[in-house]
């Protein structure tokens, strides 16, 4: 996910970027390919081209081109991995509007964007879906040709939160348009897009115009062709993708001549030539880990020097050295150097960039983005640990969980606990008292909680960092990124933590200051620290392993005060947590609400915890509570009044 304004530096200069600055101007490029060359015929295989219903609603292509044919090629051999794959949420990723994709409600629906003071009107017509944009309709291009409004062609997402596109009817190109709310599963309602992502509050969206066409498609389709057409004058995208959503062949790479190899030798008992077909697991990992880091990376596509259209973007295929064709980001190291050099060429302000998507340690902090933390893994680096470690792709035969409890995920039976890291490390040794300290069974003894914490940030939530490393004080300290003891002992202070790891792995303890000896680290975090700590202490308020390490007495009023952050994804997060403490259960706050109808549903919530027994918290000057459940107001305020306010815009 990426909600920003389109532009070429943000994509940090992707090749069309390059094309459109540097190519375009060149006559020398239309003198050596005078005429467009003809797009790959129609493959016998199935060929699977969608056509426009409406022709006012052009939108991009799915259509079978570079020996891609489809998923509706397989299944005629393969049930049981298409059915599996057919539960994943990779399958819905980017669908046709339809009622089968469709998730939010679009029956006469009028919406006003509370900031903006825009009202939106939505409708659906069997099985077409419209939106009345009043705003985009009075700009003087591309006014709706329909009087229902812009239709509604595109979907992406389909298990947390759903977005949709709009189409521009324009007769030249097949851009989308984003729709400016969108939907959330969960809560069955539509919000403004902007909140559904951590922005700071004057954060604004726009339609972002061909954003699809440009970005989102390189993660959200299988096989996309983002090589814009151009003429003389204009330059025009003319979108096709293998398969709208991730299919079969994104992971396995072109089947035609598969296909073809087995059909003839099933038909004429002819042995099987040569097969292309990829399977990840058999693939050295690197390579397989390179499969599902084309799409889960911070990543840039190659810009390619001396190219000229149709080639100027390979396209990668599994199986592929992924260096070729996508270059992964990194915050350390000569490629930081290398990509700060590309940010000041294109104008883009270096440490935003990077505080936007990696801790200051350089480690990732955005979900979505899992191979960027695999391959500073030494289980990576120095085994062979990939992707398929943990996860499986098709739900095993054995596993006797359902398609939906398997899709939430895809995490083989392995993966689901700590085998996952005894399949290379020695049980005796990790899986005893003597490493982790905790009593066997304690949330506290599982590997993932020390060793992969929730501290990347996507969809609304805390999710483990797929980066393998082990708590240490330095990352709190120097880093301000939590550490995976503060984030389940919430009430305990750094010091605390410090003296703890110094005493069971010998690490040093450094100097703290008085707040690290004396306030609880996810506290001192809530109050004093950046927005991208603030989302991730939030969530933890409501982790349930967190609540039950820690006690729940305590952490009402410090959600209170997480309810009246200035971020909306924060707001949401907070409110929700606080939906998951005991006797919070039916709070009424809603997180986009006026700043009147917020506060008083707080003051609501803050008097039901007044009314609780507060006088045998554990750790209570900690978490900054007298002996009789008072709040240390005088404490807060002088943690607030130093809070680190640096704007933070995670891109998802
Ligand atoms: C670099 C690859 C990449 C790009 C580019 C990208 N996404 Fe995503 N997106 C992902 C991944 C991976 C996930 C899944 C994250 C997870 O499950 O933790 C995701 C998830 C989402 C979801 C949530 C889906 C759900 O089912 O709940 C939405 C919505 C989304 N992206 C929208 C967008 C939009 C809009 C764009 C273009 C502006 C975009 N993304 C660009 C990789 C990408
Ligand atoms: C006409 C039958 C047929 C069709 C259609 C077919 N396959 Fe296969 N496929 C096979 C057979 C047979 C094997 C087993 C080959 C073997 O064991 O060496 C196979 C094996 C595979 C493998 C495993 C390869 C390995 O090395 O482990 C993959 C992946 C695969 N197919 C993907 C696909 C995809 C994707 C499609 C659709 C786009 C597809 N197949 C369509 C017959 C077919
Ligand atoms: C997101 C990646 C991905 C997608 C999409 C995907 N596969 Fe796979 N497939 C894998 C991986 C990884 C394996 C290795 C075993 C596993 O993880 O389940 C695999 C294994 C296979 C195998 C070998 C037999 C087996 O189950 O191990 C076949 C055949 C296959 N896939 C066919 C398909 C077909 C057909 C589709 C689409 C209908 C498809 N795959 C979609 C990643 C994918
Ligand atoms: C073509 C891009 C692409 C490829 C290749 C890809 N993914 Fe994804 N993956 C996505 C996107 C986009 C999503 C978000 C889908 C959603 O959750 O709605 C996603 C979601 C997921 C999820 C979360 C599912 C959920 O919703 O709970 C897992 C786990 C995952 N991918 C693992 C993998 C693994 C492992 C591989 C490699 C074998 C892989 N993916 C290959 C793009 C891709
Ligand atoms: C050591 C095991 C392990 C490895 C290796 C691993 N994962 Fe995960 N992955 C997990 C666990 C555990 C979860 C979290 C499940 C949960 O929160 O309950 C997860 C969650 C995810 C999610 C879903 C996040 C969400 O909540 O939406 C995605 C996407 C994902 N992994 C992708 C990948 C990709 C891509 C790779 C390889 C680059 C990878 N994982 C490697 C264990 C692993
Ligand atoms: C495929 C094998 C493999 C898997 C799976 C695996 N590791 Fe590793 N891991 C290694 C290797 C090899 C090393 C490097 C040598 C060493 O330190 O033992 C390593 C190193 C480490 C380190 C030291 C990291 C550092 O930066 O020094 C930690 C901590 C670790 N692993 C924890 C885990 C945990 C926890 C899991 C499960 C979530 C896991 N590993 C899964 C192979 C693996
Ligand atoms: C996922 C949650 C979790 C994580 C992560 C975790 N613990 Fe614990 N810890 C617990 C729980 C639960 C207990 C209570 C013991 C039990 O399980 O009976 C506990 C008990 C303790 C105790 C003894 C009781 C006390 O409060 O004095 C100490 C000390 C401790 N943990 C320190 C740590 C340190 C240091 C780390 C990081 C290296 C850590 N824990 C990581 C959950 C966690
Ligand atoms: C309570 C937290 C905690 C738990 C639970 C935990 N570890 Fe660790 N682990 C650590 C810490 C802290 C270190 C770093 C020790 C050091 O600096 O020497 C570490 C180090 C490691 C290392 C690297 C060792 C080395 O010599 O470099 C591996 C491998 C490892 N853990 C595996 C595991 C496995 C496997 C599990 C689950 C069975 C596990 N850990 C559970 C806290 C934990």
């Amino acid at each position: 996910m990426a909600d920003k304004q389109s532009s070429c530096s943000d994509w940090l200069v992707p090749a069309v970027c390059v094309l459109v600055f540097g190519v375009l101007g060149s006559a020398i490029y239309f003198q050596r390919n005078p005429a467009k060359p003809p797009l790959n015929p129609p493959a016998p295989i199935g060929a699977t081209k969608t056509s426009d219903s409406n022709p006012h609603s052009s939108r991009p292509q799915q259509e079978a081109f570079d020996g891609y044919v489809s998923s509706a090629n397989c299944r005629e051999c393969h049930e049981y991995q298409h059915d599996t794959w057919h539960a994943s949420y990779h399958r819905t990723m980017t669908q046709v509007a339809s009622t089968n994709s469709v998730l939010g409600s679009f029956d006469g629906v009028t919406y006003t964007l509370p900031r903006k003071n825009e009202t939106i009107h939505l409708s659906r017509d069997g099985n077409e879906f419209f939106a009345r944009l009043p705003r985009y309709e009075s700009l003087q291009y591309d006014p709706p040709k329909d009087s229902r409004g812009y239709p509604i062609v595109m979907t992406t997402g389909s298990h947390h939160t759903q977005a949709y596109w709009f189409s521009l009817n324009r007769q030249t190109d097949r851009s989308v348009a984003l729709l400016p709310m969108m939907y959330i599963k969960a809560d069955k309602r539509w919000v403004p897009r902007e909140s559904v992502f951590l922005h700071p509050p004057e954060f604004t969206t726009s339609a972002e115009i061909g954003r699809w066409n440009k970005t989102c498609l390189n993660c959200h389709s299988t096989h996309p062709d983002t090589t814009p057409h151009m003429d003389q004058q204009s330059i025009r995208f003319e979108t096709r993708v293998a398969e709208f959503g991730i299919a079969c062949e994104a992971c396995h790479g072109p089947a035609k001549e598969h296909i073809a190899l087995h059909r003839a030798a099933k038909q004429n008992g002819q042995a099987v030539g040569n097969d292309p077909i990829i399977n990840p697991s058999e693939l050295h990992h690197t390579r397989s880990g390179e499969v599902c880091g084309q799409c889960h990376s911070v990543h840039t596509t190659r810009p390619r020097e001396n190219m000229i259209p149709p080639d100027i973007q390979k396209i990668f295929r599994p199986g592929d050295d992924l260096d070729e064709t996508r270059m992964v980001v990194m915050a350390r190291g000569e490629r930081r150097a290398f990509v700060e050099k590309v940010l000041l060429d294109g104008g883009v302000e270096v440490p935003t960039y990077f505080r936007d998507r990696f801790w200051d340690d350089g480690t990732i902090r955005l979900a979505g983005r899992e191979y960027n933390g695999l391959i500073e893994s030494a289980c990576h680096t120095q085994g062979e640990m990939d992707c398929l470690s943990c996860h499986q792709l098709h739900k095993a035969r054995k596993d006797e969980r359902t398609l939906k409890q398997w899709a939430d995920d895809q995490l083989s039976l392995t993966g689901m606990g700590e085998q996952a890291c005894l399949q290379c490390h020695e049980q005796d040794q990790f899986q005893t008292p003597k490493h982790t300290h905790h009593p066997p069974g304690s949330s506290g003894a599982g590997c993932y909680n020390c060793h992969m914490p929730h501290t990347t940030y996507g969809l609304l939530k805390g999710i483990r960092s797929h980066t393998i490393e082990s708590p240490r004080v330095e990352q709190s300290l120097r880093h301000k990124k939590p550490n995976a003891c503060n984030l389940c002992h919430l009430d305990q202070t750094l010091e605390w933590t410090a003296k703890h790891l110094h005493e069971w792995y010998g690490h040093e303890i450094p100097e703290l200051s008085d707040d690290h000896q004396t306030v609880s680290e996810a506290v001192r975090g809530l109050i004093q620290d950046d927005a991208g700590v603030r989302s991730i202490i939030a969530w933890h308020l409501g982790w349930k392993p967190a609540q039950e390490a820690s006690g729940t007495a305590w952490i009402a009023p410090h959600l209170a005060l997480l309810m009246q952050d200035p971020y909306d994804a924060i707001r949401y997060i907070a409110a929700r947590s606080l939906k998951r403490l005991p006797g919070f259960e039916r709070s009424s706050y809603d997180f986009i609400a006026n700043a009147g109808e917020r506060e008083s549903a707080i003051l609501d919530s803050l008097s039901v915890w007044q009314s609780t027994v507060r006088t045998n918290i554990r750790n209570h000057a900690n978490v900054l509570l007298d002996a009789e459940g008072n709040r240390n107001i005088e404490k807060l305020s002088q943690l607030l009044s130093t809070r680190n306010n640096r704007p933070i815009s995670l891109q998802e």
